[in-house]
């Protein structure tokens, strides 16, 4: 397959993305920092690290890296439906990983939710392994 990684483009991904991410079922959860205003204050920073995957002009997958000088986040990676297991999220992983790491970046934290279980062992493939602690977050506006 004819798979080409390129960089996020807002005016004409981002609905794309969106619908896609509505898709993707518990492993991706659209919230409110994925609003357009959101993305696009995310851009600012990391534009870079929003990563997407094309096949003949369509968009298949994405990731949405993040570096906060310390440590790297990993955010929505997904791939089309009718696009998986022929290794685009690898490639979409391998790619952001390169990237952080570039950047300066020794250690990368991504989330799993509990309904996503299954998907663990994808991760453990490519050298991710489960941390064993407590997450807590806080919404702060
Ligand atoms: C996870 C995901 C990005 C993998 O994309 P992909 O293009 O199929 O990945 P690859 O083809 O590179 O790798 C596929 C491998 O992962 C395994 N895998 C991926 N998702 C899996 C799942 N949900 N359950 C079991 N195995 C899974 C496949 O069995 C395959 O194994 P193999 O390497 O032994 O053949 C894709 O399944 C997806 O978009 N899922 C929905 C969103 C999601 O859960 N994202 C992760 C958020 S933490």
């Amino acid at each position: 397959m004819d798979i080409s990684l390129r960089a996020f483009r807002f005016e004409q991904d981002y609905p794309v993305v969106i619908d896609l991410w509505n898709r993707c079922g518990p492993g991706v959860q659209v919230r409110k920092s994925d609003d357009p205003e959101e993305i696009q204050k995310k851009l600012t920073r990391d534009p870079d690290l929003f990563i997407i995957a094309e096949h003949q002009g369509r968009v298949i997958g994405t990731v949405l890296g993040g570096f906060d000088g310390r440590r790297g986040m990993i955010y929505h990676l997904a791939v089309e439906p009718g696009f998986r297991v022929h290794g685009v999220g690898g490639m979409l992983m391998q790619e952001v990983e390169a990237r952080l790491l570039r950047r300066g970046c020794l250690k990368a934290y991504l989330l799993v939710t509990n309904e996503n279980e299954e998907v663990i062992p994808f991760y453990e493939k490519r050298g991710w392994s489960e941390m064993k602690m407590h997450m807590l977050g806080k919404n702060l506006s």
